[in-house]
């Protein structure tokens, strides 16, 4: 009898297993070409390193449900961050608190003393979010930890002298992202405290001593400093510090939003080139953006997509939020100014099924025959500046505008009427973007999936990410423009899923 109940048992597991083989990450407005974990709850990216051709990322974890709550990191890895395998959870909360974003590093040179008989320890640096502390007003709650590890990011045992760094009586003080600051032969800690962003050194990643700050009165202050980071990119030659410091709310659509600045670092003082204030993605759905350490040269960034205006209420399940697509940094001059471009990673390309290239456009409305189903990556291409769109939209009238408009030199991704949108007044609408490129050409990327957009355009000086829930999915496109021949050419690439 025993038996055969847990023949039975097993009978059913085996079959509910095969289930959700099949249907996960098949669920409506699932990510085809964005990670997205299982189930429950993600926000911002974390502990990005790439160690031994391993791309790991780490993430803001709450397993216990679909809205945000006790944060854990969870963890996935890739070979080419383009496929992703969700592993184990990495960091528990524990009785210093949950674990709230930070950094990791891999320490080759063992500074950390973590390592034993030659091994090189990865360290991951995070925030300890105190919830009674915080509740008791303490002004402290907020502290640094770090944990090791020495199988390859496998596994993680956190230090036993925590926290690292202590809080001064600052309430918001966290997201801790590490790099190696070779003049001064250490570690330099870049830390949101509120409306600045403080620096700290170390010899050992244990010891920490504060470097420096920089000043409150720079950039855009519409909401709380979080998440910076802190990083160089080649400048033909020669290097330019590039300082990323993600605010909510108080960004240009509304919302959480990653602006950055450029300049100098001392290994004290970070310098800003100018006093304009940049953005690295202009689009609702773009927050927490930080890079991966330890690719040297390659500055390759990653965003949560999505906004804390209604992270909480977009209608997904069993999951709540994906990254953005992983992007490649680079530097452009416009009229002296330097900014910072992101285009989506080259490794893309290889989901990639079928290509179909459309010549100029003679029509000012022009309709693509056939069914297209997302994900698909969109290229067009024009040397003549008038407005133009695209249309995406379904047999229910559900439909997203993406485009240029020449009068006012700015791109927009309209989803007023993109299907459901009423889980936040926030959400509907049109969202614009600044055209700073001068060039009188202009190519433009759309990487579209189950329940996103992303547009990069000019090599990347303006990007938008854009969520969207369509009742079914969109699957005609059309384009128009302003005059005939506007759009030179128009390239559709259809993408196969990461989950294949
Ligand atoms: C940014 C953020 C971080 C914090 C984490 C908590 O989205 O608020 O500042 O560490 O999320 O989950």
């Amino acid at each position: 009898m025993m038996k055969r109940i847990s023949r039975l048992l097993v009978g059913c597991l085996m079959i509910s297993a095969s289930m959700s083989a099949q249907t996960l990450y098949h669920e409506v407005y699932r990510p085809q070409i964005h990670f997205s974990p299982q189930a429950n709850w993600m926000n911002d990216p974390n502990g990005m390193v790439y160690y031994q051709g391993t791309w790991h990322l780490f993430f803001q974890y709450y397993p216990g449900a679909m809205h945000w709550g006790p944060m854990h990191w969870g963890h996935a890895t890739s070979k080419d961050l383009v496929h992703w395998q969700q592993q184990p959870v990495a960091l528990y909360p524990d009785s210093l608190g949950f674990i709230f974003s930070g950094s990791a590093v891999v320490d080759p040179h063992n500074t950390s003393g973590f390592g034993k008989a030659g091994q090189v320890p990865l360290v991951a640096i995070f925030t300890q979010h105190d919830t009674s502390a915080a509740k008791a007003l303490t002004h402290t709650f907020q502290n640094q930890s770090i944990a090791y590890s020495l199988d390859s990011g496998r596994t993680w045992i956190k230090y036993a002298d925590n926290p690292v760094l202590k809080n001064p009586g600052i309430d918001d003080f966290r997201d801790p992202k590490v790099m190696w600051y070779a003049p001064g032969k250490e570690w330099i800690m870049t830390l949101a405290a509120h409306d600045r962003v403080l620096f700290y050194a170390s010899p050992d990643l244990k010891n920490w001593e504060k470097a420096g700050e920089f000043d409150a009165t720079r950039g855009a202050h519409g909401g709380v400093w979080e998440c910076p980071d802190l990083f160089l990119l080649d400048d033909h030659g020669k290097s330019v510090w590039v300082l990323v410091v993600n605010i909510n709310p108080g960004g240009p659509n509304g919302g959480s939003a990653t602006q950055y600045f450029t300049g100098t670092f001392n290994g004290h003082s970070f310098t800003p080139s100018d006093t304009l204030v940049k953005w690295l993605d202009f689009g609702p759905d773009e927050y927490a953006g930080v890079t991966w350490s330890g690719a040297g040269d390659k500055r390759i960034m990653l965003g949560w997509m999505s906004n804390w205006v209604y992270a909480n209420q977009v209608p997904t399940s069993p999951w709540r939020s994906a990254n953005t697509l992983p992007r490649l940094l680079s530097l452009q001059h416009i009229n002296g100014i330097s900014y910072v471009c992101s285009m989506p990673i080259k490794a893309l390309d290889t989901l990639v099924t079928a290509t179909n290239t459309i010549g100029s456009i003679k029509d000012s409305q022009y309709k693509l025959a056939g069914d297209i189903p997302a994900p698909y990556m969109l290229h067009i291409h024009t040397n003549r500046l008038a407005s133009f769109s695209l249309t995406c939209s379904n047999d229910q009238g559900e439909k997203v505008v993406i485009g240029f408009d020449k009068q006012t030199n700015r791109y927009y991704l309209n989803r007023a009427q993109s299907g459901n949108t009423g889980f936040s007044p926030a959400f509907g609408g049109t969202f614009y973007a600044p055209r700073i490129a001068t060039s009188p050409s202009t190519d433009i990327y759309v990487y579209a999936d189950a329940s996103s957009f992303e547009l990069f355009a000019d090599g990347g000086l303006t990007v938008m990410t854009g969520l969207v829930f369509p009742q079914k999915p969109y699957n005609h496109l059309a384009v128009s423009q302003d005059g005939n021949k506007v759009i030179q050419s128009l390239t559709l690439s259809k993408l196969k899923s990461i989950w294949e």
